[in-house]
């Protein structure tokens, strides 16, 4: 089933200590509301989280069950500081990975930079809901959003009509 990108639910997670006591300003979460918008999504709303696992477990939880969001996009919170649990958040609420982002993005990120390898972003599917890490910088978004973001509406339509590509193309 081919969908209009507009009918696709995309919540944004920002993850950030800084950002949500006030401290840092959000650009991110915006960076990747206009690349998204300007491939035709609907952006339901970027929340604000700190960098507490069971927060980010809460928010991806409501975004995926409650709101209806088709793909939870996170940013921030992947490397390797104490308080970077976004990964491990995610893996915690995903009932299935979907390593072909995470592994696309870290191939193109160290092209960029060696510092590509510090992301330990992970993706995988909640329910009916596609959920991506992105690294935090606004750099680093735009970079890796560009990599995966003409794959995301096939997958949004594969989770929802439950055809593989062999069955759609092969008849
Ligand atoms: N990927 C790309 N494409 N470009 C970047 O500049 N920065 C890296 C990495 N991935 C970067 C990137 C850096 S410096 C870090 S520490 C990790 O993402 C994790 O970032 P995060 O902790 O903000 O999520």
């Amino acid at each position: 089933m081919k969908m209009d990108p507009k009918t696709i639910k995309v919540a944004i997670i920002t993850a950030s200590d800084k950002g949500f006591a006030g401290e840092r300003e959000d650009l991110s979460g915006p960076a990747i509301q206009e690349m998204m918008e300007e491939k035709g999504f609907t952006v339901t709303g970027i929340t604000l989280t700190s960098d507490d696992p069971d927060m980010l477990k809460e928010a991806m939880i409501n975004l995926a069950d409650n709101k209806g969001a088709d793909i939870i996009l996170t940013t921030g919170g992947t490397g390797f500081t104490s308080r970077d649990n976004t990964p491990d958040a995610t893996r915690a609420v995903i009932d299935r990975d979907a390593p072909g982002f995470p592994e696309a993005m870290r191939a193109e990120s160290i092209r960029i930079t060696p510092r590509g390898m510090l992301s330990r972003g992970t993706a995988g599917i909640r329910g009916r809901t596609l959920i991506i890490n992105l690294p935090g910088s606004v750099k680093a978004v735009k970079e890796c959003l560009a990599v995966i973001i003409d794959a995301l509406q096939h997958a949004v339509e594969m989770i929802n009509d439950g055809q593989n590509c062999a069955e759609r193309f092969n008849g």
